[in-house]
């Protein structure tokens, strides 16, 4: 009894003076391990009377228990006393960036067409959706021929191209390049988006740019149909605006999907008398998508036979546009921190 007593209150002082996890279960090794303090007054036990070897037996269990408990709440307390320190080393300083903010300086912020499009990604990830990415600089066969528009179509001419002197490579016009390296790198079924920045020659106004972005989706499976196509747009436009917005879908031509459709929606900026944005009709074309052509599911390695699917191209300057009113599209690349400020700073 006594040599218990002892061992437990060596024990508690040695523990007290541990500041270390590892310090803590060696001290805990030394008392209940096999060769520990405690076993070896068990293994003494043998040779004890009957009553001597029932108390004692029954006091070293309970010490074993407090032992237990005890190295437990120590270890615990260890693990929280670190935990707090590298909060503490870690902590953010923003004493830099309120000193740049009182000489007047501009804070950074997020940009309003990355701020949309990472939301826009965030919804597809939830709906099941990879994110991909792929070049600016792509070859005609990525960018016209693997969707159906061989050099002779007269679709090449809708979409100014900014061609390289080698008259092979050009600045993407589409992210629909991204629809060609997505098949070709997955088998169905499969679904993903591809954000990114496309380039046409074209002359700009307030609602054209030479450089804008898009946002690919493409879906493709065994059942695929335009049911599918009209609930995954439908959703992504009511989380975006967090309102139902009106919308309305047009047949519309482009020669990867057959049928094409356009999604329009009525226009936030003017609420459909017209303005600039919407040039003057009210509605503001957003999403044109449609059926993927068997012949793109081709050039992706897909039997079109067995397999279907939809995609889309969001036009993403324009829904930044609408969603926070801007009126012009060349704000968005004007880099005037007076405009890329108003957004989200960090
Ligand atoms: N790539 C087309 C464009 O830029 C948009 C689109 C994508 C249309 C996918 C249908 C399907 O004009």
């Amino acid at each position: 009894m006594a040599s218990i007593n002892e061992i437990l209150d060596q024990f508690k002082q040695q523990l007290a003076a541990t500041t270390k996890v590892a310090d803590v279960l060696n001290l805990k090794a030394q008392i209940l391990g096999k060769q520990g303090a405690l076993s070896e007054i068990l293994k003494g036990l043998k040779d004890a009377t009957p009553e001597q070897r029932k108390t004692l037996g029954a006091e070293a269990n309970v010490a074993k228990t407090q032992i237990e408990d005890l190295v437990g709440a120590k270890i615990t307390t260890l693990e929280a006393a670190e935990i707090n320190e590298t909060l503490l080393k870690n902590k953010a300083d923003f004493s830099l960036r309120d000193a740049v903010m009182e000489k007047g300086l501009q804070a950074a912020g997020m940009h309003p067409v990355t701020i949309v499009q990472r939301e826009i990604e965030d919804i597809f990830l939830s709906m099941g959706f990879e994110v991909l990415d792929g070049p600016h600089i792509e070859d005609e066969w990525h960018n016209f021929e693997a969707l159906n528009i061989p050099a002779t179509h007269p679709a090449r001419d809708m979409q100014d191209t900014f061609w390289f002197e080698d008259k092979k490579h050009l600045l993407r016009t589409h992210t629909s390049t991204i629809q060609v390296r997505g098949m070709k790198t997955r088998k169905p079924p499969f679904r993903f988006v591809g954000p990114g920045k496309v380039f046409r020659c074209e002359r700009t106004d307030a609602s054209h740019e030479m450089c804008f972005h898009q946002l690919e989706g493409m879906m493709v499976g065994e059942d695929v149909s335009v049911g599918h196509l009209i609930y995954f747009m439908k959703t992504l436009l009511s989380e975006i605006f967090k309102r139902d917005v009106e919308v309305r879908l047009r047949p519309g031509f482009f020669p990867f999907v057959e049928p094409g459709f356009e999604l329009d929606i009525k226009c936030l900026i003017c609420g459909g008398k017209g303005c600039s944005v919407c040039k003057q009709v009210g509605w503001v074309e957003l999403l044109p998508c449609g059926m993927v052509h068997p012949n793109v599911l081709k050039a992706g390695g897909i039997d079109p036979d067995k397999y279907n699917g939809f995609a889309f191209g969001l036009g993403l300057d324009r829904l930044v546009m609408m969603r926070y009113g801007i009126d012009d599209i060349r704000l968005i690349h004007g880099g005037d921190l007076r405009f890329n400020s108003q957004f989200k700073t960090f």
